[in-house]
């Protein structure tokens, strides 16, 4: 039986663990190859959690090839324009061609709005705002080369719906990649290439591993009143990777042909509570 993409490759964004490696291995499942880059090291030292490591990538190549699917995989941070443009240009050559990008790196931090600092807003905004903007860019010239169309699947947040209290800056973030989805999407829907973006709610990763937890709680300490802000419709709070990676598999294939600048959240309703 052939997979939903099968032939295709994609060109993914903190592949090391997480939702990216849902996707990776979602993906491949369904046909696709595989070019994935994470930084798999240190993040900022804002980050409550724990960060990923060469071990991770490798975990979700064995995962992928396991499949019976190739990946190309390097440890790549996605504020650096021409590593990724390296990276895309390499996998194309080995690939031979480019289909789907899923941007889904991104870094989180807790903080009340009066301990955020330049340097912790920055770092949020040039990872999750720039480094958004440079995987589209480092790969939507080689998907239009193709001559195929594409899908181009941004992962925004919940929080770029509605909001995250305690994350002034994420919030911003996750709105701004919200927007540069549906700009993208305007100019090149003439390419057939479809731009999406997707919300989840909370997820069970390792974004939630460390210090993550305490630090969320000390945020809320200063302002309970907004504990209630992500309560879902459905009884239970966290998707797992792999149900948001239904969703951008979904978008990535044929099947989602007639969706673009669209805005799909996978939050359990927690964006209309
Ligand atoms: N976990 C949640 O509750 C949740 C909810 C909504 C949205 N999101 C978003 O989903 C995406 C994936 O997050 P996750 O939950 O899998 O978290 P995660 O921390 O497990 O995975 C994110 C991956 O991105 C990588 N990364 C971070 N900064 C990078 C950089 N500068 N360059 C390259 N790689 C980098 C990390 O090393 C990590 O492997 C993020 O954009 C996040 O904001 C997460």
């Amino acid at each position: 039986m052939s997979g939903r993409l099968e032939g295709r490759v994609a060109f993914i964004t903190g592949a090391a663990r997480g939702q990216g490696r849902a996707h990776a291995v979602r993906m491949a499942r369904e046909g696709a190859d595989i070019i994935a880059v994470d930084i798999a090291g240190k993040l900022p030292s804002c980050v409550p959690y724990d960060s990923a490591t060469p071990d991770d990538l490798a975990e979700t190549v064995r995962l992928v090839e396991a499949t019976g699917r190739r990946i190309l995989a390097s440890a790549n941070d996605v504020r650096d324009f021409d590593g990724l443009r390296r990276v895309v240009d390499d996998g194309v050559g080995a690939l031979g061609r480019l289909d789907i990008i899923v941007a889904n790196a991104g870094i989180s931090v807790p903080q009340a709005w009066n301990d955020i600092t330049p340097e912790t807003f920055a770092d949020v905004m040039e990872i999750n705002v720039t480094g958004t903007w440079n995987t589209v860019m480092a790969g939507a010239d080689r998907i239009i080369e193709g001559g195929r169309g594409g899908s181009i699947i941004l992962i925004s947040s919940a929080a770029g719906m509605k909001l995250q209290p305690f994350m002034v800056h994420y919030t911003t973030s996750k709105h701004a990649v919200a927007g540069m989805a549906r700009a993208f999407a305007a100019e090149l829907g003439k390419h057939s290439i479809r731009v999406n973006s997707v919300h989840p709610g909370p997820v069970n990763t390792p974004m939630g591993s460390g210090d993550m937890v305490a630090a969320v709680g000390r945020a809320m300490e200063t302002n309970p009143q907004l504990a209630h802000m992500l309560t879902p419709f459905l009884p239970k709070w966290a998707a797992e990777p792999e149900e948001v990676a239904d969703a951008v598999c979904w978008l990535a294939s044929d099947e989602s042909r007639n969706i673009t600048a669209a805005q799909i959240p996978v939050d359990q309703g927690s964006t209309q509570y």
